[in-house]
């Protein structure tokens, strides 16, 4: 008798259990590709050389056109731009330079009827020096002294005042900055002007919360979180009151200014920092029960893979469904080979938990482009890369055309990264100018980007022949190459698809996505050098496969037919098969 009931509530539970685990709901980032629109460079809409949120409302279009679903805006907030917006005085309004709040009202409207959703920058861990609550500090107000760390300083042997210890900025030199009005130093692991809060303040965490709740509340679809592991730093009353000095990195090949000197024990990865991210998680968390909007936080964390999937959760504590995966980035470039390619690939799909998404990311606006960092001939087999894998795909604004950094001469460098070296012949190794330059979208003035006489960074060269316009009326071009992946990225396989993949020979690595029955190979040959490659060596490849998409290279066409035990490739060439079952 109760074996009847037995069965067939089993046989419910495991094909629940197939069905749960195969096709289950996918959440809209989980299926998105997420495109990084960094505000002063997309489009000028008022002619002042500064990009502006007009400027992207009247480009969303273009969001469309290339299958991406959802923005990650860097910051548009009230800020001095001491770093471009990264450094904020108001959380809560916008920066005029960028438009109002209303401009922003009008973006969201147009992006939700284009269904494209809209990621904000949060930037927790510091406020700008002319933030109301620094300068209230300043203002001798104890409560918002108290919202920065603040640190007495040391008299040396000949009498004079130095920095309380060692610890270094991100931008070169002491990471602390006297103020006479407190007659103390703050800490600013950043700029200056970039004050860091104290999350060891109950009020700093309810303001953050608050400023969150904010911005999910005009139904943004979650945030980017800023330099998130430098949040909290280590409890002082542990070294009796004092913050200990770093211990030395012993990299010989950085100088003593510079923020590589030093290891970071003590300013950066502390456990704190994870249950602050948990934290937050439940406050997206709560947005998504109330209008069934899925909120969406990506963490921005250069750290070890043991640390940066720390940021997914703890147990039953959830916590970024993204955390940044920046192997792509700082593990390998131009001159790796395929074996190299496939330890960086297969490294964050290793540490991740099994039932959380990897994401790939190959550049943003901290980071020389992808095309440059790799060779323009691979941005094709990049985006095959990025767009292919299990994950979810963030786009920098410009990988789909293949935009490569623009010449930014001494006098024209802003970046703060850049202009601290002092130094007009090695200043490029730092400045983040490069990477910022204007969006080309036509041959015209600026690139398109802007009706004004000088842009506040130089359009980059060679723009007449690299844009958007040129480049869809090209036959072939980086920007149709995208547009196929991006439609190819919704087939069954590469959302529910198992992945694999070899190191081919020395240059080729390939991947494999199969799912019920359908099989896709995707190639990409790292060097300038022909082979004929044998697909075999991947399980259960035989017979033949037709080509889906090809790199901009490739002699190939849409449907040829190759044998898999003996493929031919090009130099750089990328390629996208489909196995003929
Ligand atoms: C992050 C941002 C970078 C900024 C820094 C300080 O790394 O990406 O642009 O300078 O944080 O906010
Ligand atoms: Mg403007």
């Amino acid at each position: 008798m109760r074996a009847v009931y037995v069965l067939p509530f089993l046989v419910a539970v495991c094909l629940g259990n197939v069905v749960k685990q195969q096709e289950r709901e996918l959440e809209w980032w989980e299926k998105s590709i997420i495109y990084q629109i960094y505000p002063r460079s997309f489009a000028d809409s008022d002619g002042d050389g500064i990009g502006d949120l007009k400027g992207i409302t009247s480009k969303l279009e273009h969001i469309k056109e290339i299958g991406a679903g959802a923005i990650w805006l860097s910051p548009i907030f009230q800020s001095p731009m001491y770093d471009f917006g990264y450094d904020i005085a108001d959380f809560y309004a916008i920066h005029d330079e960028f438009g109002t709040m209303e401009d922003f009202d009008e973006l969201l409207n147009k992006a939700n009827e284009l269904d494209i959703k809209i990621v904000l920058d949060l930037v927790p861990n510091h406020t700008s020096n002319e933030s109301v609550w620094f300068q209230e500090a300043l203002n001798g107000n104890e409560k918002y002294i108290d919202y920065f760390i603040w640190e007495d300083g040391i008299i040396d042997e000949d009498g004079n005042r130095q920095p309380p210890n060692n610890w270094l900025s991100n931008f070169r030199g002491s990471a602390w900055e006297f103020r006479e009005e407190v007659g103390k130093y703050y800490l600013h692991q950043f700029v200056v002007g970039q004050p860091d809060l104290n999350y060891r303040n109950p009020d700093v965490i309810e303001e953050m919360n608050n400023i969150i709740r904010f911005w999910l509340e005009k139904g943004v679809a979650g945030f980017r979180v800023d330099a998130v592991n430098s949040l909290f730093e280590v409890d002082k009353s542990l070294f009796g009151g004092k913050y200990p000095d770093e211990p030395l990195s012993g990299r010989t090949d950085v100088d003593p200014e510079s923020y590589e000197y030093l290891d970071h024990i003590y300013t950066k990865d502390q456990d704190e920092t994870y249950y602050m991210v948990y934290k937050w998680r439940d406050i997206f968390d709560e947005y998504t029960e109330k209008d069934g909007l899925s909120r969406v936080m990506m963490t921005e964390g250069y750290a070890t893979i043991q640390n940066v999937v720390r940021y997914f959760g703890e147990g039953d504590l959830k916590g970024a469904q993204m955390p940044f995966n920046f192997d792509l980035i700082t593990d390998v470039g131009a001159s790796s080979g395929a074996a190299d390619i496939k330890r960086a690939v297969d490294k964050f799909l290793t540490y991740k938990p099994v039932n959380e998404n990897a994401n790939w990311v190959v550049g943003n606006h901290d980071q020389s482009r992808m095309a440059t960092r790799y060779g323009s001939s691979l941005v094709d087999g990049i985006n095959m890369i990025v767009l292919l894998l299990p994950g979810v795909g963030v786009t920098y604004m410009g990988e789909e055309i293949g935009m490569v950094d623009g010449y930014v001469s001494w006098e024209d460098t802003v970046d703060p990264a850049g202009c601290n070296t002092n130094d007009p012949i090695n200043y490029v190794k730092s400045s983040r100018d490069p990477e910022r330059t204007p969006f080309q979208w036509n041959s015209e003035k600026n690139a398109g980007f802007s009706s004004a006489d000088k842009t506040w960074l130089p359009v980059a060269e060679g723009y007449e022949t690299l844009n958007v316009e040129v480049q869809k009326a090209a036959e072939k071009s980086h920007l149709k190459v995208y547009q196929n992946l991006a439609n190819l990225r919704m087939e069954r396989p590469f959302r529910y698809g198992r992945y694999d993949s070899l190191a081919l020979n020395n240059d080729v690595f390939a991947f494999r996505r199969w799912y019920d029955g359908e099989t896709y190979l995707v190639l990409v040959n790292m060097r300038d050098v022909d082979y004929t490659i044998d697909l075999t060596y991947f399980e259960n490849v035989i017979g033949e496969a037709s080509v889906v998409v090809s790199s901009i290279q490739s002699p190939k066409s849409q449907g040829d037919v190759f044998d898999v035990s003996a493929l031919p490739v090009v130099g750089y060439e990328g390629l996208v098969l489909k196995l003929i079952v």
